[in-house]
């Protein structure tokens, strides 16, 4: 094969892309409002539009984007932050960052995301113990499908909880109807580049009807500031999106939805081709979900194998996520629900190529070399 397969292709994204995006580059350049300039704003604006809340606000990556609104709640040493335990570490990792616990949830087997069983049992587990203060649960969109927030909602509503939704990789994803990134007191997402909605570096933005929020998030991500930037009301961080990145992300918002189609029919074909096989574990949608496809991911019984037979077809795999997080060494002193699933799926799952410009003789040749790896049965 002439060209090697990626895994995600930015590039030819870039090549679809083309003269507007550079001129949109070059016009922030020459604009000379580096960071934090007018593409912000606009971002900001249609952002919030798109996910269908009252305020964006931008901010320099998803870490942080989760990190200001846990130190916007006051959330700190003492409080508990319901995880699952199957996601990226930023998830659990701003937690700890803030002084407070991150307490494990287990994952679904089907859909990846936190089971809201193994969240009331968490809960309950953490007010019996009573050392902790149960206060916000984040679930995860992960691999781009919304978590079930039809049955965690009332889960948060009757504990008194904050809904923070960790919607790095799902942000632009429906549940009946409703944005990924629009649901939640908060939600936050990454513009990774790798991200469905992704910049080119770091970026990232929080989403809230919130208007008091919105105020405090504006001010703690520029240190604090009050009504201007030399005074400090509160202990904030450095976290603004740069200029370049607003200008980049606002032409992808323009191809955002056409291309989360596109990622659609790519995981179609995928699932028509899998579905049948005895082996193989396709992704599972609930019903009213749309996913961004962040990855498309199965489970198969030896994945070493199937990894490295592709591996040797120069078919590039990824493991999101081999440890989970409540094993893991910086991790395991938090508590945590029993969490077999995700220890189990840890073991099993493997991701495809996935992105909107994976054309369709590619795919057939990723889709040959998994089946002949499995068996076809
Ligand atoms: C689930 C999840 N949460 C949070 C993040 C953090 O985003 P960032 O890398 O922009 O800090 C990521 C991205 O890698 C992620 O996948």
């Amino acid at each position: 094969m002439s060209n090697p397969i990626a895994f995600i292709d930015l590039q030819a994204q870039r090549r679809r892309l083309g003269e507007p995006l550079t001129r949109a580059i070059n016009d922030a350049v020459e604009g000379g409002q580096w960071v934090l300039g007018p593409q912000v704003a606009e971002l900001e604006k249609l952002l919030a539009e798109f996910a269908g809340v009252k305020h964006a606000i931008a901010c320099a990556n998803g870490t942080d984007a989760l990190m200001i609104v846990l130190r916007a709640w006051d959330i700190g040493p003492g409080d508990a932050v319901f995880v699952p335990a199957f996601t990226f570490a930023a998830s659990a990792e701003v937690v700890a960052l803030v002084g407070a616990s991150p307490v494990f949830v287990d994952v679904l087997e089907d859909t990846y995301n936190m089971d809201p069983a193994s969240l009331e049992a968490a809960i309950g587990q953490v007010k019996r113990e009573g050392k902790l203060k149960p206060r916000a649960v984040m679930p995860v969109d992960l691999f781009g499908q919304p978590a079930d927030y039809r049955a965690i909602e009332p889960i948060v509503a009757r504990e008194k909880l904050m809904l923070l939704c960790d919607a790095a990789q799902g942000f632009g994803g429906l549940l009946d109807g409703r944005r990924s990134g629009g649901i939640g007191d908060a939600a936050a997402t990454s513009f990774f580049p790798a991200k469905p909605l992704g910049c080119y570096g770091d970026g990232g933005a929080v989403f809230t009807n919130d208007s008091a929020l919105d105020e405090l998030l504006r001010s703690i991500r520029m240190h604090g500031q009050g009504i201007d930037k030399y005074e400090n009301v509160r202990i904030g961080v450095n976290s603004r999106l740069d200029t370049i990145q607003a200008a980049i992300l606002l032409e992808k918002l323009k191809v955002f939805p056409a291309e989360i189609d596109m990622r659609e029919a790519v995981a179609r074909r995928y699932n028509e081709a899998f579905r049948s096989i005895n082996s193989i574990r396709v992704p599972h949608m609930i019903a009213g979900a749309q996913s961004t496809w962040a990855q498309y991911t199965i489970q198969v019984p030896d994945r070493a194998k199937l990894a490295a037979d592709l591996k040797a077809k120069g078919i590039p795999t990824a493991v999101y996520y081999p440890i989970p997080l409540s094993k893991q060494k910086g991790y395991k002193h938090y508590p945590a629900a029993p969490t077999p699933v995700s220890e189990r799926i840890c073991d099993t799952v493997i991701s495809l190529p996935m992105h909107p410009d994976l054309d369709a003789a590619t795919q057939t040749t990723i889709i040959d070399a998994v089946l002949a790896s499995v068996g076809s049965a």
